[in-house]
């Protein structure tokens, strides 16, 4: 099913370019919707938003591995091909194995002579390098409309000159400003996952699952947001892995249970079935890290080797007692992980809460962070 999806999208994008278009989230006008189901829908919807989204830092990385070649001398069909797959590995999380398999096969079926052999050199360059390549990676989570927080957190210093920004979802629900904090995550991440309040207001989960003010805030959310924004919502993944490093919102096992990771016998049920991998998540705003017989610390730097399953914490919505917005840097090759907290005007976030008529209590919980 991946594989025909994959060669759909490089035809959809090759008939776009001849038109001077690019295909990025809207694929059911292509008519993906009748041909494949709504995971693979998803699934290759992310990968063509990575494309158009990461466009600049993916050529860099094409053209940084085409030895004595610029990118202008490429066919159109390697040009394609090269860029989605770049996307697909280094964005989306497929492994880079399968991904220049899959890219070697397609530019055999149908590009010139000779092609799958340059796109596998070409590949092997980008992505393995990638692989073995130290990241600085910026994580926020738990946004939930809180603007001024996001803002102070993407401004700081510490997050500077970091390679990736990452973001844990539930950028929406509870606070005020939804839209404008969607358009800041478009634009600053790398890569991004779902969270339940995303897909509350995108209509793909029931209200009933929220607390009495979630499902407030929800309904209200709903009616600010553009179509094309609960489009966007609706189709983030659930998870995102590559490298031995995965982002989730909730729960590294089952994403689309919506549990809490809060004790040490869920932390160690996780840490049994991902050991060997290093895994980021949010969904309860308390910033912690987990070990090895489910021991919990929340002293930074958190050692990866001793910690792989962090919770990022909250960006505008802490629960731990320290009202600051939280987010974290890793050092991939350090194996360490700061946990950064950062003040921001949260009477200006309070006073909109209230303006826009939101539950009162989600104005106050942001005083005390609980
Ligand atoms: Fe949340």
């Amino acid at each position: 099913m991946r594989s025909r999806a994959r060669k759909f999208l490089l035809q959809s994008r090759y008939a776009a370019r001849l038109n001077g278009a690019t295909v990025s989230g809207n694929l059911d006008d292509l008519g993906f919707s009748g041909l494949f189901d709504h995971e693979t829908r998803t699934w290759i919807r992310s990968i063509a938003e990575a494309s158009v989204r990461n466009s600049s830092e993916i050529s860099l990385q094409i053209e940084a591995a085409l030895s004595n070649w610029s990118l202008d001398r490429l066919s159109i069909v390697t040009r394609l091909l090269l860029e989605q797959a770049v996307a697909e590995a280094m964005y989306v999380g497929t492994p880079a194995p399968v991904v220049i398999r899959e890219s070697v096969r397609m530019a055999e079926e149908f590009d010139q002579p000779g092609a799958g052999a340059f796109v596998n050199g070409v590949l092997h360059r980008v992505l393995v390098k990638d692989g073995g390549r130290a990241l600085r990676l910026r994580i926020v989570s738990d946004i939930h409309g809180n603007l001024p927080a996001l803002e102070q957190v993407l401004a700081h210093p510490a997050g500077a000159g970091c390679d990736r920004t990452m973001c844990l979802g539930d950028i929406t629900g509870y606070g005020p400003w939804p839209c404008q904090c969607i358009a800041l995550v478009r634009e600053s991440c790398d890569g991004v996952v779902a969270g339940n309040h995303d897909l509350g207001c995108a209509g793909l989960l029931p209200h009933s699952s929220f607390n009495v003010w979630g499902a407030a805030a929800l309904e209200w959310t709903a009616r600010q947001l553009s179509d094309t924004e609960t489009r966007w919502l609706g189709g983030l993944p659930l998870t995102l892995l590559a490298q031995g490093i995965g982002f989730c919102h909730a729960h590294p096992v089952a994403p689309g249970s919506w549990e809490y990771i809060m004790g040490a016998v869920s932390a160690l049920e996780v840490l049994l079935k991902t050991r060997g991998e290093t895994w980021f998540y949010g969904h309860t705003h308390r910033p912690c890290a987990w070990g090895p017989r489910g021991v919990r610390t929340t002293r930074s730097p958190i050692d990866l080797r001793k910690h792989p399953l962090v919770n990022c914490g909250s960006v505008g919505q802490p629960r731990d007692g320290d009202p600051r917005a939280a987010f974290m840097l890793v050092d991939t090759e350090a194996q360490t992980v700061e946990s950064v907290r950062v003040s921001y005007p949260v009477e200006a976030t309070v006073s909109e809460i209230k303006r826009r008529g939101l539950p009162p209590f989600l104005a106050e919980r942001l005083l005390t962070g609980r």
